[in-house]
């Protein structure tokens, strides 16, 4: 019979690199949470429409990336190609747009896309973001951005650049919508592209293509068209990423590939990941709420990749979590010393100490080469003997070093000593 792999695009994460893991989502989290930002968890699927009206119809993750399906019960659903849309949704559901503002949320999860897969690039794959909603205070967006460096710098990552933009607002937007438009009509085009020039033309400046991006040196930019608070709120923000030590580099051709962003812009890119070089990105987007049912609340969030961010960080060669392991392993000899072994593993436990049992009745050989494999330092050793002494040999696994120890002091001993 066959067996089976995990889907193409999708891989395990298995210990011990599986620790690394958390530790980038630790990371990712602890900065927001110092920051006032709450946790905040939505479903995996949404409705189809949250996705098409919030992100954009005519954006690639919608056209073409979305896991969509019907349910038993005729519902059109989609598994979540991105966070925020769901969490605006959460916050006009619960209306916590009549509280305090802003409203801080922090989320961290599994994202689905319908992508070709390659390195850096996933069908499923591991985001942490934040939002801010409901004011639009530049600072804000300038705090989110340096909550994201300060968790790439905790991290040990040195080589995270900042790409920052505005793209105006729904004001200003359209008068540069359609200059990119007239120009982009002169150029040297293949039919798809010009059929994007009439839909979503922003998207034509993403492009990869090198004959595409040959042709858009002259291309108009969007800083050129914004309107006087456009341009206040951009510098605004500018002024907070200095004062907050945070430094940037203008991106005036970065469009993103969500459709909902206003104003502020950005991209935290990696020169060691290869063509899928984002770690995160993200950007304010006052009309998203609008845009599916809900209330003017503007709002200003980031997603950063935890796959990529993994990817950037063995580029850089930088470890971030040791071995889980475990400090303590008992090996018992007998049924009885089992017993009492696995009370005394259970008390070292409640006190916080990792301890482990050999299960599985394997013997002295195998259960010593299961104490030597679980990275304890020191192993209890006990069988018939030992007990009717009420001691159980307590062994340092570094020095090979054994000695008894009475059995209702092991605990208080070994605590010691790991403490020394
Ligand atoms: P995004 O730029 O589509 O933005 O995704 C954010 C990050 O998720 C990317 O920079 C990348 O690191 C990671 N990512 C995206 N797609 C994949 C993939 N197929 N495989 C591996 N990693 C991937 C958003 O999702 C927005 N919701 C961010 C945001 C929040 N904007 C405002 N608030």
């Amino acid at each position: 019979m066959s067996t089976f792999s995990a889907p193409k695009g999708t891989f395990d994460l298995l210990p011990p690199d599986s620790e690394a893991v958390l530790a980038v989502r630790a990371a990712m989290a602890a900065p927001l949470r110092t920051a006032g930002y709450g946790y905040i968890e939505t479903p995996v699927f949404e409705d189809t429409a949250l996705f098409e009206r919030g992100v954009g119809e005519s954006t690639d993750v919608v056209s073409k990336e979305m896991y969509s399906f019907v349910t038993r019960g005729d519902d059109h659903v989609t598994l979540r190609p991105e966070g925020t849309a769901g969490v605006v949704r959460a916050a006009i559901q619960h209306r916590l747009y009549a509280g305090t503002l802003p409203v801080k949320l922090w989320y961290s999860g599994s994202f689905f896309r319908y992508e070709r897969p390659q390195a850096g690039r996933y069908r499923h794959f591991s985001q942490v973001g934040a939002e801010a909603l409901g004011v639009d205070d530049p600072a804000l967006d300038a705090e989110l951005i340096a909550l994201a460096m300060r968790a790439y710098a905790d991290l040990g990552l040195t080589r995270v650049r900042l790409l920052l933009n505005s793209l105006g607002c729904r004001e200003c937007r359209p008068v540069y919508r359609a200059a990119l438009q007239e120009f982009l009509r002169g150029l040297d085009l293949d039919e798809d592209t010009r059929r994007r020039v009439e839909i979503n033309p922003l998207r034509v400046l993403d492009d990869k293509r090198p004959q595409v991006q040959a042709q858009l040196t002259d291309a108009p930019v969007v800083g050129d068209s914004l309107d006087e608070a456009c341009r206040a709120h951009y510098d605004a923000v500018r002024a907070t990423l200095s004062d907050l030590g945070v430094q940037w580099e203008e991106a005036p051709r970065l469009v993103r590939g969500l459709d909902y962003y206003t104003r502020t812009t950005f991209e935290f890119q990696h020169d060691g990941l290869g063509a899928q070089s984002a770690v995160g990105g993200g950007g304010r987007y006052d009309g998203l709420s609008e845009d599916v049912g809900g209330p003017p609340m503007p709002g200003v969030g980031w997603a950063l990749g935890v796959d990529r961010t993994l990817l950037a960080l063995k580029a850089e060669g930088v470890e971030v979590a040791g071995v889980a392991g475990v400090q303590v392993f008992a090996v018992p000899l007998g049924a009885e010393a089992k017993q009492r072994l696995i009370s005394v593993v259970d008390a070292l436990r409640r006190r916080g100490i990792a301890a482990d049992v050999a299960y599985g009745d394997r013997g002295l050989k195998g259960a010593m080469k299961a104490a030597d494999r679980s990275g304890a330092r020191w192993a209890l050793v006990a069988g018939d003997r030992d007990l009717a002494d009420g001691v159980v040999q307590l062994k340092d696994l570094t020095s090979a070093e054994q000695e008894p120890v009475p059995l209702s002091e092991v605990v208080d001993q070994l605590e010691k000593r790991l403490q020394q």
